[in-house]
């Protein structure tokens, strides 16, 4: 199938720069959104050098105008329609839910999982226009069970989980794709800085995760749930 219009939140680093990568070649028009301008320009170059298009779009998934607005720069790139939403952007933090506040609760639920329905909201149209289109949600391991110091992040990415299983159901009929990836431990920065005893050199890359999703967005019927590792 054909996916040539493509959006990745969080496409500046880590898994959504490997996706980003992965899709870059010539005839693909790729939009990296984050809120590090640096970072998006050079996966920009990085996606020109292997042939395809690309523009970047500064956004703050907390902030439904910014999201409006990121949408609003890459279906007027992609000439009114979308064959692809990766929604990736996401923050990870481990912390014993008494610790958890207000305020870095509220954050997780709009980043990880408010930012992606509106990001959804914003698409349909395009995705709709483009006949085929495919909403790629990325949730976590931590979307299927639930880890210690985790109970913020894996109720933002259960959430996800069950916004995709009921949009799936509602898009059915206009052939609209939503499937659901379930990432295991990948090495990126989301992990500096957190407070974890793990060997990231036992972490998957990147660049194995995106090749999943390659995958999957190339397939006629693509499974709606995927994880990255076999059971
Ligand atoms: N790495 C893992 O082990 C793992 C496992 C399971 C699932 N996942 C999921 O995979 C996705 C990508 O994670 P990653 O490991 O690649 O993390 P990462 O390297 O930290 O990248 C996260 C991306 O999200 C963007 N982002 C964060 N907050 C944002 C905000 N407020 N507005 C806009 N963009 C924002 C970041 O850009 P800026 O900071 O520049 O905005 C960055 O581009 C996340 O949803 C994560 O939960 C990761």
């Amino acid at each position: 199938m054909a996916t040539n219009r493509i959006l990745i939140t969080g496409g500046g680093r880590g898994i959504g720069r490997a996706i980003a990568l992965r899709f870059a070649t010539k005839g693909v028009k790729i939009c990296v959104a984050s809120r590090t301008s640096d970072e998006l320009d050079q996966v920009v170059g990085e996606i020109e050098a292997a042939g395809g298009e690309a523009i970047a779009a500064q956004f703050n998934m907390r902030d439904h105008g910014s999201i409006e607005s990121a949408v609003y720069r890459a279906t007027d790139f992609f000439g009114g329609e979308m064959d692809l939403l990766i929604n990736n952007a996401g923050i990870f933090d481990v912390r014993p839910f008494e610790d958890c506040d207000p305020g870095m609760i509220q954050k997780f639920f709009e980043v990880n999982i408010l930012g992606a329905m509106y990001a959804t909201q914003e698409a349909l149209p395009a995705l709709r226009e483009a006949g085929n289109g495919h909403v790629i949600n990325i949730s976590s391991t931590s979307g299927l069970r639930g880890y210690p110091g985790s109970s913020v992040y894996c109720a933002t990415k259960y959430a996800l989980r069950g916004f995709s299983d009921a949009l799936r159901e509602e898009l059915r009929e206009e052939s609209i794709r939503v499937t659901t990836v379930y990432p295991d431990s990948t090495d990126t920065t989301i992990f500096d800085g957190v407070d974890l005893d793990i060997d990231r050199s036992t972490m998957d890359s990147p660049e194995s995760v995106a090749e999943i999703i390659w995958n999957a967005a190339q397939a006629d019927e693509c499974a709606p749930d995927i994880k990255t590792r076999p059971e």
